[in-house]
């Protein structure tokens, strides 16, 4: 069986309604459309878990079942950074691939339930991994490539990795990025992990120190391994992966995703939103590292029998243009990416995207971040020649796949808004005191029930899972989002309501900033917000009160503490320093001032009295039209 086409205003109707009349009846018959080693009885039970009793593998579902009848299909097409370096990979090839990564898995110890962490960057090896954990029951626990050795050795100990799989170094444009030295650096600071063995990728020829007893090369490992491997059969809520993601709490949290449930959401919603047909060659642009990696570059795709574009390079590297040009040269058709990457592409003007032939294109998505209407427009006509639809996706790490989205030809699209709830998912606003808002209405964007891509909950930590996303509104699952929905039932994302920051699309926790500023034995106290950025969405502003007088370099030890903690990826934009932060009667300090301050806007703060220390405000004002005046 296949997901049925929704093509139609009509069929998105009845899908909504049949999903959300008889939800038990409807899940149970579109998992048909998963191979099942024991099929489901029943769709989702009072405990909330998705397909109690079914048993499956999901390497055999992106993979085994679609042998026979296209063993030979491609599967994969890898472009490397340079342009000669081109694989294709067929199903079949593949499947040997995934078989012999899953062996040597297997020969070093691992059991299902076991975690395996995988630290690579954009080649085939990523792909074949995750699906090798899969195809023995291990939970592959995907660490992006841009973290810290302290950011992955934390996620190391917290997700007990036995093993991990990484590359001597990775290619990005003439840099080479030290990958091993970077696992080695997070091995020798994290005495709290498990790792046994590093598994590595030789990307290039370049020597590696390799640790006598712990690391070893894995392609005479694979050489000499069967290309034929039992697939585990597992639980449908037996963990698929752990992935790290970032909340209101300092520490990282490692969202488990279950194997049933997870597949089928990401299948289900990469064939209604991208229209899935056979033949399609699907381009998600984003790192494996991040939820949209695992479900549209790997397990939605290849459940759906599709091929898959995995590129290693940079969107303008040797030149403007690559990205149009890997389009051209493999046919793409359909194209997924994050608004960060088209307001960027866009400030290199349309001449370049109009020297390639992309007419190959059929469907153009977005994902991670809020797209303004600008990009959306300059997407749509001049990627997508005004021919394609574009869908702006919103959903998160916890939901596993799509939640809210255009699906193309069944809805009009309307530039900047994420349209409606796909089957299955009822979107509610709320206001602050968790009132239901009805109609026109602007609130905290919520859930209600239970939808298959749930998350199962966060690994070693389920209370925590429960306070975060059920207790704020109890009944509701809460996505830490606010939204409008305008009088046609159109939803627009209008960014976190909590104090996580979105960077370029990576989420990065306020706390987890401090947190990392707070090891600086030179910062007494300090705060961290997100302001509104022209390229990266949001940017990181921090504020800081030293402690004693200040240095002269502490704004670059402040920089520092947070990137060698987290990673580059999240350096802050500007660090203030100042000699004291707003604060409530009972302590807090008030981010929300902070925010504005900081995003420039420095009229009409009213009433300030409810603050402990309101000439702190006072200060940070003139401090910032001193500078404004002297910029
Ligand atoms: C944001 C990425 C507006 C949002 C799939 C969410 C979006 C967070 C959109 C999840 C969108 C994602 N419009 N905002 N289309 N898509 N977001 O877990 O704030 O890395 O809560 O998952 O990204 O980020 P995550």
């Amino acid at each position: 069986m296949i997901f049925p086409p929704v093509s139609t205003l009509h069929e998105h109707r009845a899908h909504r309604k049949a999903a959300h009349d008889d939800p038990e009846r409807y899940w149970l018959t579109y998992a048909h459309a998963l191979d099942w080693m024991q099929c489901p009885s029943k769709a989702l039970d009072a405990a909330g878990l998705w397909f109690p009793d079914g048993r499956l593998n999901a390497s055999v579902n992106c993979l085994d079942r679609h042998l026979e009848m296209r063993g030979n299909a491609t599967a994969l097409i890898w472009q490397g950074e340079e342009e000669s370096h081109v694989l294709h990979l067929s199903y079949r090839q593949l499947h040997a691939q995934v078989c012999r990564m899953a062996n040597v898995l297997r020969d070093h110890g691992i059991m299902p339930g076991d975690r395996v962490a995988i630290h690579l960057p954009g080649v085939p090896e990523g792909v074949v991994a995750m699906l090798a954990c899969a195809r023995i029951g291990a939970i592959h626990v995907v660490l992006f490539g841009g973290f810290s050795p302290e950011a992955i050795a934390d996620r190391l100990a917290d997700s007990g990795a036995g093993v991990i799989i990484t590359a001597d170094v990775g290619r990005r444009g003439a840099k080479r990025i030290p990958f091993k030295a970077t696992i080695d650096a997070a091995l020798d600071h994290g005495a709290g992990t498990a790792i046994r063995h590093v598994l590595v990728v030789a990307v290039t020829s370049e020597t590696v120190p390799m640790t006598e007893g712990r690391d070893r090369f894995l392609s005479p490992l694979l050489s000499a391994a069967s290309d034929l491997c039992t697939p585990e059969p597992m639980d449908a809520n037996a963990p698929l992966f752990l992935l790290y993601t970032s909340g209101s709490t300092g520490k990282p949290k490692g969202i488990v995703h279950g194997t049933g449930g997870y597949l089928l959401w990401a299948a289900y919603t990469h064939a209604l939103v991208f229209a899935h047909t056979p033949g399609d060659i699907f381009w998600c642009t984003a790192d494996i590292g991040w939820i949209t990696g695992h479900s549209y570059v790997v397990y939605g795709p290849l459940a759906n029998g599709g091929t898959i574009l995995l590129f290693e390079g940079m969107p303008s590297h040797p030149r403007p243009g690559r990205w149009w040009q890997v389009i051209e040269k493999h046919r793409v058709t359909s194209f997924y990416t994050s608004p960060t990457a088209i307001r960027a592409l866009m400030t290199e003007g349309d001449t370049i995207p109009k020297r390639y032939d992309l007419f190959s294109l059929r469907v153009l998505g977005s994902v991670g971040e809020p797209i303004s209407q600008e990009a959306w427009g300059w997407f749509h006509a001049t990627i997508g020649g005004g021919r394609c639809p574009l869908a702006d996706t919103w959903w998160q790490t916890e939901t596993g796949g799509i939640m809210i989205s255009l699906v193309p030809g069944a809805i009009e699209a309307r530039p900047g808004a994420a349209a409606f709830p796909l089957p299955g998912v009822t979107a509610l606003l709320l206001d602050a005191s968790g009132r239901i808002l009805e109609g026109e209405a602007e609130g905290m964007l919520c859930i209600a029930g239970s939808w298959p891509g749930r998350a199962l909950g966060i690994w070693g930590n389920d209370a925590h899972f429960h306070a975060t996303y059920l207790r704020p509104f109890p009944g509701y699952y809460f996505t830490g989002d606010g939204a409008r929905r305008d009088r046609d039932g159109y939803f627009w994302l209008t960014g976190r309501v909590d104090d996580v920051i979105n960077v370029s699309g990576h989420r990065i926790g306020s706390a987890e900033v401090e947190d990392a500023l707070a090891m600086e034995p030179a910062i007494a106290e300090c705060a961290a917000v997100g302001v509104p950025h022209a390229l990266k969405g949001q940017a990181i502003v921090v504020f800081i009160v030293p402690n004693g007088p200040a240095s002269d370099d502490i704004q670059a030890r402040a920089a520092r503490a947070v990137t060698t903690r987290l990673g580059r990826y999240a350096a802050p934009e500007r660090v203030y320093v100042v000699t004291d932060l707003p604060r409530t009667r009972s302590g807090k300090i008030v981010r929300r001032l902070l925010r504005k301050i900081a995003s420039g806007d420095i009229e009409g703060f009213g009433d300030l009295s409810t603050l402990a220390n309101p000439a702190a405000v006072t200060i940070l004002i003139e401090a910032m039209r001193r500078e404004a005046s002297s910029a």
